[in-house]
């Protein structure tokens, strides 16, 4: 049997972290990019409820029309006028992903997407025939926009966004969103927004969507996985332009016929019930990013304070992948190597507090502090 070149062509390096780490007993994985909370009960009741009343047959291919209602009237909080024909409901934010990448990318076309940033769009653009290509968003908190603007060539289809951002931890301010809007707007491009951490965000942070300032061009991405702790569940979406949605939705057609039915009614639970669960697991997060950053400090790394997300970046210099295998191996600390999430990510590691709490994270730091002395 041959697998086809797109595919072989494809490298999933940091897999070999997470199998090397499971291996090791008593491993402090800061590898894994999830929550470590169970799904709120409310939201396990309401999928218990589908099961119950055969609400297990296949949906609309868009998703059910009161899970579409309201995803708009949580997505219109951020200011923005969406229906429920401007949203289309997929397998997580993974599937809104790929289903935009396949509803737009040409082979050759061009997706910039920030560096560092999530491994997998690279995979998902490359996949399609697409061309990634790699720019420096910000550098410490400073937008870059003339970087953003080098990468522009007349074959750029797309500039992907994503805030808060994984692995930064960063969270764009709303007159950055508005320069790359505007910026977007001016050279008739398409921007994906990437929101799928729009309700982790820390102190004086706030999330803003970009949809905002652009929203025929924008096609924005979001899932349940990280706000409601429901990564296993598949369930996300997009919105964009209703013309657009009708599109797409071929795209949920060939790639998954509908989203899973009962993973709709848990979200739907989850996005019209009370919030306070959502606020209950940020106030834990947030704990977290202030043990993490108070131990990566007395550690001497350089970092920026994460102000969203669940994840830590800081520069430890050097080799990352070397510096990741080596802590995995002699301090039982597991990390992701910088690079994997582009080459600017050199020189740092990605710590996710997602599913290390303060315990573990003061574990972790000890013995990564006492690692670092002995070398
Ligand atoms: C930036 C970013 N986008 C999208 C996703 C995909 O999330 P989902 O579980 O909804 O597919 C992740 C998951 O780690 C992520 O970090």
């Amino acid at each position: 049997m041959q697998i086809s070149s797109r595919i072989t062509s494809l490298q999933e390096s940091i897999r070999k972290i997470s199998e090397a780490a499971a291996k090791i007993p008593d491993c402090i994985r800061f590898d894994i990019g999830q929550p470590d909370f169970a799904t709120p009960k409310h939201i396990q009741e309401a999928a218990i409820k589908a099961i119950k009343e055969k609400e297990i047959g296949y949906t609309p291919t868009a998703g059910i029309a009161e899970l579409r209602k309201a995803i708009a009237d949580y997505e219109n909080k951020k200011g923005l006028g969406l229906a429920a024909e401007n949203i289309m409901v997929t397998n997580g934010g993974t599937g809104a992903l790929f289903c935009t990448f396949l509803g737009l990318v040409n082979p050759g076309d061009e997706v910039i997407i920030p560096d560092p940033s999530w491994s997998p769009y690279e995979l998902h653009i490359r996949s399609i025939g697409g061309v990634p290509k790699y720019a420096k968003f910000f550098d410490g908190k400073k937008l870059l926009l003339e970087s953003i603007k080098s990468a522009i060539t007349p074959k750029t289809k797309i500039i992907l966004v994503n805030s808060p951002e994984n692995p930064t931890g960063r969270v764009a301010s709303e007159s950055d969103l508005k320069a790359i809007a505007e910026l977007a707007i001016d050279k008739n491009i398409t921007i994906i927004s990437d929101e799928v951490y729009d309700k982790l965000v820390f102190g004086n942070a706030k999330h803003y969507s970009i949809a905002k300032f652009a929203p025929e061009n924008t096609i924005l991405v979001n899932s349940v996985s990280k706000t409601y702790s429901m990564t296993g569940w598949r369930l996300g979406w997009l919105a964009a332009p209703e013309n657009i949605i009708k599109q797409l939705v071929k795209c949920n057609r060939v790639t998954t016929a509908s989203p899973n039915s009962i993973s709709q009614y848990a979200a739907l639970a989850a996005l019209a019930g009370s919030q306070e669960c959502v606020e209950e697991m940020r106030k834990v997060y947030e704990k977290r990013r202030d043990t993490i950053s108070k131990r990566m400090k007395e550690t001497g790394w350089d970092f920026i304070v994460p102000e969203g997300a669940f994840y830590a970046f800081p520069k430890v210099g050097g080799d990352s992948w070397k510096f990741a295998m080596e802590l995995l191996q002699r301090a039982g600390v597991a990390a992701i190597p910088g690079v994997s999430f582009g080459p600017s990510g050199e020189g740092h590691i990605r710590l996710c507090f997602g599913s290390v709490n303060s315990e573990g994270i003061n574990k972790g730091f000890d013995r990564i502090e006492t690692y670092l002395k002995e070398l």
